[in-house]
């Protein structure tokens, strides 16, 4: 795939993945990009997964069409990325790595090699001369580890985004950008808004006409609708009006009210998306979670906690920044619910939320008392 006159596609489709990073669901594959550079000197953008080594290795021969590589440039260390350095540089002896001091200590870290003799280290801001054109680095750190690099080409205006902009599925998978997209943002660098705003500020002083991330599509049409959504992600803003109806059941006590709760928003007009956290994919329902302004919690009591799944659900939310937003609850016990007390105590680290009166409190079945409760949860989330 050519990208520019002189920038070639040299990545690989990975079909073969289960689990992205060791947890993540990925159906429709992972890609793992990696780029060539043609100019006065030749420059291969990043490594590729594993596996993928001798693919990987053809695919940049096949496009140097006899010319050798001078230079692999590191912008990220995770294995991804970068577990072929050193089949690279012994491939191509005469190569040099261009990276930062962080990820040449990363490289001595994960592979017992000091590569400070073949190295070109950069600093933040720094450029460097491929003939025509000039590659600048644009430091980021924790977006998504904090060795991570871009890199400016200011000849095809490229910017070279590492994770960044980066999506689940491969990239022949057949998939609107905007929700895999989501879900790999708010997974994997949810955590770090601060730092992709903060990187989001040096990027808007380029002239870019085409992002190439390290994991899914080339994005080269309509950039400002990829960046106005990262925007919105990292600054914890409300993607989108609506209400997530996120709960657990054990003998579908509770899943009658969250299913009631829906009902009746989706009558005033809410735009609502139920969930069942037992059996729907957590990372989605996360991502979800950060794309609307408003959430319903629905739980039981358990162990005097609450239910694993919701557990894990509060946790991911947590640890990712959940704030701005507007929670409502609904417990079930059937003798000491206290499900509701433990959800807004596992909250309370999140910031700028608005917490919804009354809570739903079901004693094993909904009676007449929970309707009108949920008909006051309804009232507070559609006002
Ligand atoms: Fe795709 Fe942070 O590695």
């Amino acid at each position: 795939m050519r990208i520019t006159n002189d920038v070639v596609y040299v990545g690989v489709n990975d079909k073969t993945i289960d689990l992205f990073e060791g947890h993540y669901k990925v159906p429709r594959g992972m890609a793992y990009n990696s780029y060539v550079v043609l100019d006065e000197k030749t420059a291969v953008m990043d490594t590729v997964d594993a596996r993928f080594c001798d693919e990987w290795l053809e695919n940049i021969a096949k496009e140097l069409g006899g010319r050798r590589p001078d230079y692999l440039v590191v912008q990220h260390m995770e294995p991804d990325h970068s577990a072929n350095i050193l089949n690279f540089l012994d491939k191509y002896p005469a190569a040099k790595v261009v990276t930062n001091a962080k990820a040449a200590a990363m490289i001595n870290n994960f592979f017992g090699v000091d590569i400070s003799g073949r190295a070109v280290i950069v600093e933040n801001g720094g450029t460097f001369a491929l003939g025509r054109r000039t590659l600048t680095f644009v430091f980021a750190p924790m977006v998504h580890w904090p060795e991570v690099m871009m890199t400016y080409d200011d000849t095809d205006k490229i910017l070279f985004s590492a994770d960044a902009f980066g999506k689940f599925g491969a990239l022949d998978a057949d998939e609107p950008w905007d929700d895999e997209a989501r879900r790999y943002y708010i997974g994997i660098v949810g955590k770090y808004g601060a730092q992709v705003q903060a990187v989001l500020k040096k990027a808007a002083e380029l002239d870019i006409e085409k992002i190439c991330p390290l994991h899914g599509p080339i994005l080269a049409e309509n950039l400002a609708h990829y960046i106005h959504l990262y925007n919105i992600w990292s600054s914890y803003e409300v993607e989108s009006e609506g209400i997530v109806v996120a709960y657990t059941s054990v003998y579908g006590n509770t899943k009658r009210a969250a299913l009631a709760t829906a009902d009746k928003l989706r009558e005033c007009g809410a735009e609502v998306k139920v969930y069942d956290l037992a059996r729907s994919d957590m990372a989605h329902v996360v991502a979800e979670a950060f794309r609307y302004g408003k959430l319903v919690l629905a739980t039981t009591t358990y162990n005097g906690d609450i239910f694993p799944y919701m557990r894990e659900f509060i946790d991911c939310l947590v640890e990712r920044g959940y704030k701005n937003r507007t929670v409502a609850f609904i417990e079930n016990g059937s003798w000491a619910p206290v499900a509701a007390k433990v959800m807004k105590e596992r909250l309370a680290a999140c910031k700028n939320l608005t917490l919804i009166e009354p809570v739903v409190s079901i004693k094993s079945g909904v009676k007449t008392e929970n309707e009108a409760q949920i008909a006051a949860v309804v009232t507070e989330l559609t006002k």
